[in-house]
Parts: structure tokens; sequence; C-alpha cells
């Protein structure tokens, strides 16, 4: 186990990693749940008097929500209802006199580490360590604080590199989210254990079957990736229309692993009846998918599906989620993923919910979070955790901790 900031000496200099990686609309970054979850482990050592410098990411190179965390240091400011400054520079001359001037409650965020070269490349901890990023930091703080579980799955500078230097611990969310997650792993379960599977990547959801097939009994799929099983199972859906590129690529790459899981799996896989889609006036329309051919883009499971979805989640003794079974931001095709959510809400069985995105729907719908055993506000990093596979930024505060 790690150590975690209850361990923390008084008034230290902190480094502290937290990802605040978030979506990008026209260059305006949108506060998500972690945020809000962050805030209050910031909150925490800030009022037990640390200085604390703040680590994050944002994007990748290449990609349009590769930006500043300017407007990320704005916003943790809105939740703490306090300054919080920001340095547009992670570990040169204008940072370190940032955090030079850094006192006792005060807390600065320091610029993407993603623009530092030395940070993306997946490479062992002990080279992470070596490099001049993570040399430079070390010596201007007392320890190093964690946080970002949702990144733990990547070997990058600032998420590896520091505990092999110097004193390491766990904050708030780290902590939480790997208790709850790992539990899930060692978690027997005398009652039937269903699990809702969409989103839009097939290839993340397959080793997700197949790693959790012990615990897991039966496994509710919607989503591009519910689309993808019916295709395989032979019907006329499944490819891309006008419109949509979301099928054929991932058809002609996981076919032959969709068609043998579905052999494989058959009698715990359901897959939808019935899908919605935008009919004329804009209107959610419905269609069964016996007999159907594809003419247009669905966007969730039809509402037979969604009840019998529903019905096997109040049999159930605990329900995993992971990704949406359509598109919830519309609220017209809401009902596949928000029918499960509410069905757990309702019944008292052991749940957790995650993926960033997912997760959202939760309070876009109105849905009370103490309802639910954990929602994670990690995609991969939960996705490993279920299926027991190490994240290595974990395995390093481990290591720091002997
Ligand atoms: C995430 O948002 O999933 C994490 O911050 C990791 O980001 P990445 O997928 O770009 O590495
Ligand atoms: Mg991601």
């Amino acid at each position: 186990m790690f150590n975690t900031i209850d361990d923390l000496e008084p008034g230290q200099r902190l480094l502290v990693r937290f990802d605040l990686n978030a979506p990008v609309e026209d260059g305006t970054v949108q506060d998500n749940r972690r945020f809000a979850r962050h805030a209050e482990t910031l909150r925490e050592l800030l009022e037990a008097g640390h200085a604390v410098a703040v680590l994050a990411h944002q994007g990748r190179p290449g990609r349009d929500t590769f930006v500043s965390l300017e407007q990320h240091a704005e916003i943790l400011a809105d939740h703490l209802d306090r300054d919080v400054d920001f340095v547009a520079d992670t570990f040169g001359e204008d940072a370190l006199a940032a955090i030079d001037g850094l006192e006792g409650g005060e807390v600065l965020v320091l610029e993407n580490a993603r623009m530092c070269d030395e940070e993306l490349p997946e490479e062992e901890p002990e080279v992470k360590a070596d490099t001049e990023f993570v040399q430079t930091l070390a010596t201007e703080f007392d320890a190093y604080v964690n946080d970002a579980y949702s990144a733990a799955h990547r070997s990058h500078a600032s998420l590896v590199g520091f505990p092999r230097v110097m004193d390491a611990y766990a904050g708030r969310v780290m902590e939480q989210e790997y208790t709850a997650n790992s539990s899930i792993q060692e978690r027997e379960f005398d009652g039937t254990v269903t699990m809702a599977l969409g989103g839009t990547k097939a290839e993340d959801l397959i080793p997700v079957i197949e790693g959790v097939d012990d615990t897991v009994d039966r496994f509710c799929l919607g989503g591009i990736v519910g689309e993808l099983f019916l295709r395989a199972a032979g019907h006329d859906v499944g490819y891309d229309v006008e419109g949509t590129d979301f099928f054929d690529e991932q058809w002609d790459d996981q076919r032959e692993t969709i068609e043998r899981i579905l052999e494989e799996y058959e009698d715990s896989l359901h897959l939808a009846n019935d899908l919605a889609y935008e009919g004329e006036d804009d209107e959610r329309a419905e269609v069964d998918v016996e007999g159907l051919e594809k003419e247009t883009s669905y966007l969730d499971v039809g509402s037979d599906t969604a009840e019998t979805y529903a019905d096997l989640v109040c049999e159930s003794e605990a329900v995993f989620v992971k990704g949406a079974l359509g598109v919830f931001e519309d609220e017209r095709f809401a009902d596949g993923t928000v029918s499960v959510l509410e069905a757990i809400a309702e019944t008292d069985c052991f749940s957790v919910v995650g993926g960033g995105d997912t997760s959202r729907a939760i309070e876009m719908y109105g849905l009370d979070e103490d309802d639910f055993g954990h929602v994670s506000i990690a995609g991969g990093a939960y996705v490993r955790a279920l299926t027991g596979e190490p994240l290595v930024a974990v395995e390093v505060l481990e290591d720091a901790a002997e």
C-alpha cells in the first residue's frame, strides 16, 4: 500500500499531480467532475498550511484539446472560491521563480506538463526519474503527491518519475478511487453481477469482457459497440451510413474478435432488440432490430431494451457501468443510459459507474451520487482496475512507501 496525505509532515512544500484533463469546446475548457474532486484534495492541503504547486496535463500535442492550463487554474479557483495562481511555464526559470515565491497555504498551477518533451514518451520510471524535468522540480519540493488516479495507467514523467527520487504520497482522489476500484477485483458476490457496456470503442471494451468474466454473469450492450455486436449476430446494422464513421473501420479491425466473443459469451451477452433514432419532426423514433435495414444512425437502445436492461439491473447484487448506451447528452437519446442508472439508484445493489463521460449523466439527469457505490472519474484506469491490470503510477507510489 502507499502512503497518503495523512502521513505528511506539517507545513510542507508539495508538488501535487492532478488529472484536470477535460473536454475543450472552441478553445474553452469545460468544467467536469475531475475539478470538483481535485479541488477537495487541494482545499485540504491548503487548510493544513502546505504550499502547493499543481502539475497536470491537457490533451496531447497535435490535438485541438492541447491547450494551456491557464483556464484550469480559473476553474479550480471557482471551485475553491479563492485565488489560484498560474505560471505559463513548467520547470524553466519562470516556473522556478514562481515556485520560490510560494508560501504555506498558497497554490500555483504550472503549465501543461505535456508541453515538455520529456513528459510523454512511455518509458520506465527509472528513465523518467532521470529527466531534467523531474530532476529540476524534485529539488524544489519536500514531497510529491499523486492524486491523478485517472492517468495512473500512463508511464509519463510527471506520474512515475518523482516517486523514484523523493517522498511520495497518494492524494484523496487517488486513495478513494484506488480503494473503490481495486476492491471490485477482490470482491465476491453471491448473487448475479451485471455489467452495462457501451461507448464508442470496441477495442477498449472487448478486453473488459474477457477480463471480468469470472465476476460478471451478464453484459448488457449498447452504444456503437452494441451495434457492432448486433452486426456480428447477423442483423443489418453496425456499419457506416451517411454522417457516421464509427463502424466500418472498427468492424474491419475487430470483426474476428467480436465474432469470437459473441460465440464464446453467447449466454451472457444481451443485445438490444430495438433501437432509437431521430425521426421526422426531430422526434425520437424507434424500430425493432428484427428484419431491420439500416438507413440512419441509431442513437440509443430502444425503450423495450432499456426496460429489459433495467429489469436485469434490478435482479442483480452488483452492477458495473462502463460507457454510455446512447447519446445521453441529447435528452431524446438518454433512455438506455438513464434507465440503467435509475435502476441502480432505486435498488440497493453494489455499484460502480466508470468513465469520465458516463458519470456526467448522473448529474445531468438529477440522480444522486450517494445512490451509487462508487462513481469513478477514470476511464482507462477504471477499465484496468476492473481487469486487474496494475497501474504503473500506483506501483511507484507503493515502491516509495517501502
Ligand atoms: C484521461 O483523460 O483519460 C487521462 O487524463 C489520460 O489522458 P490520455 O488518455 O490522453 O493519456
Ligand atoms: Mg482517455
